[in-house]
């Protein structure tokens, strides 16, 4: 089995949605640079982290902050036959994505693996045994959605804190939201 350790990294509100008409239902911009940072992470010299998207979450990123700077940007899809334009790779499924980046020569190119999208993915990654870490932005306001974070299994992953990231609740332009981060437990 593959070493890689899988990290999804999400933003939900009180219905756990993620999405609305192919983008964000909020524009939490602490949020946003949380998501930059943990993704991109700091990885040492010739490395960088993998961001892995379904094809709607890539176009769902404007033009211009496309591919994701500093990361390897790899993009799930059964139908597209080419990887879109400025991405640099294309799979049709997460196991054969998590078959390549796992091989030597990619190993040395790789630090984390980082999930960012949308729904089936999360789906599929926090159900694989690969899957190490949840950071979920929890959103505290009822807004209409359209696509939705999967349910945590809670037999499975348990709240953790690290000392790292504030875990108190914060606040943006009236909106109320926490970091909160599962750990699959052992
Ligand atoms: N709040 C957040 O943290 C967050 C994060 C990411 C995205 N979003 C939002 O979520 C929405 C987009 O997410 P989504 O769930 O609708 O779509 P998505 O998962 O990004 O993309 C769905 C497409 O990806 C491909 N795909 C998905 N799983 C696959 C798999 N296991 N193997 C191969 N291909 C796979 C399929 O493409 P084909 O049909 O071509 O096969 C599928 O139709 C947008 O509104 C976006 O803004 C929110």
């Amino acid at each position: 089995m593959s070493n890689l350790r899988l990290n999804l990294i999400a933003a939900a509100c009180n219905n756990m949605g993620i999405g609305v008409n192919g983008t964000l239902p909020w524009t939490i911009r602490k949020d946003m640079k949380f998501f930059n940072v943990m993704s991109t992470g700091n990885p040492p010299e010739g490395k960088q982290n993998v961001a892995i998207m379904g094809k709607k979450t890539w176009f769902s990123i404007p033009p211009k902050f496309r591919p994701l700077k500093n990361r390897i940007n790899v993009v799930l899809s059964r139908s597209l036959q080419e990887k879109p334009e400025g991405s640099q790779y294309l799979f049709d499924s997460l196991e054969s994505a998590i078959e390549h980046l796992s091989k030597p020569e990619m190993q040395k190119e790789i630090h984390e693996v980082w999930i960012v999208g949308g729904q089936s993915v999360y789906k599929v990654s926090m159900e694989s045994p690969l899957c190490h870490r949840i950071y979920l932005t929890k959103v505290f306001a009822d807004i209409e959605c359209d696509t939705f974070f999967p349910e945590i299994d809670m037999e499975r992953f348990h709240l953790v804190s690290d000392p790292a990231i504030n875990g108190e609740t914060q606040e943006e332009n009236g909106l109320k939201f926490q970091f909160l981060i599962y750990e699959r437990k052992l």
